[in-house]
């Protein structure tokens, strides 16, 4: 649908192309909503089973920043990855999965971290596991909402955020996943911002279910 939107949006001009171009924005934003409902669903009702791979975390993390460029160069928003000297750090779990949390986790960092702020990503390496926090200067997340953010739908609904369009999923799918890993995870608020973590294992047995 979305792309014969956009072939009909070549040939307008005016008013007429700004509609095409509310229709595949809201094509994409229906899009995006129904592929993270349908892996929530798959997640609660453990249809999902997890691959369990060795892969370079840091370089997924990478990866990951990359999309975010345009919106952080437009925020001006530094970004710091530290990964404490490391320069490959491999993990074992579901790649495409972690990617997901990696990205919702950052997705949330641009979109919250205030203009001119900054966003540090420290990598580091516990026993047989490793951390990832993704932190962002910016508000605090107030009073107990702080408790319900990985609920499904829950979104803290203050006029700075008002503008992005999120749906409320993208924790909720993050904890769904990283629960399956056996993963720890979790939020703290910070003096000037916020910081998610999770942990993965470096090798080994995830859990299945
Ligand atoms: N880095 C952050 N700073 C401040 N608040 C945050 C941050 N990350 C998440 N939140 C709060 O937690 C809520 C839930 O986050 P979540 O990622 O689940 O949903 P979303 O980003 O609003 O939408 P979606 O991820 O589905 O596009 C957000 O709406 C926001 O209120
Ligand atoms: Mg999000």
């Amino acid at each position: 649908m979305n792309s014969y939107a956009e072939v009909l949006g070549d040939s307008c001009d005016g008013d007429k192309k700004n509609y095409t171009e509310v229709i595949v924005e809201e094509g994409k934003n229906i899009s995006k909503l129904l592929n993270d409902l349908i892996g929530l669903i798959k997640l609660e009702d453990n249809s999902v089973d997890l691959n369990s791979e060795k892969f370079d975390i840091l370089e997924l993390i990478k990866i990951n920043l990359r999309k975010y460029r345009l919106d952080l160069d437009e925020k001006k928003v530094g970004v710091i990855l530290d990964s404490k000297g490391m320069e490959e750090v491999w993990v074992t779990g579901d790649k495409f999965r972690l990617s997901q949390v990696v990205n919702n986790f950052l997705s949330n960092a641009v979109s919250y971290v205030e203009n001119g702020g900054k966003i540090r990503v420290n990598i580091y390496k516990k026993q047989e596991r490793v951390l990832v926090e993704v932190i962002n200067s910016g508000p605090k997340i107030s009073g107990n909402h702080i408790d319900y953010i990985w609920e499904p739908f829950y979104k803290v609904d203050e006029s700075r955020n008002r503008k992005y369009g999120g749906t409320g999923l993208g924790l909720a799918i993050s904890k769904g996943i990283l629960e399956k890993h056996g993963s720890e995870h979790g939020v703290v608020n910070l003096e000037d911002g916020v910081k998610f973590w999770f942990e993965v294992k470096i090798r080994g047995e995830q859990q299945s279910t």
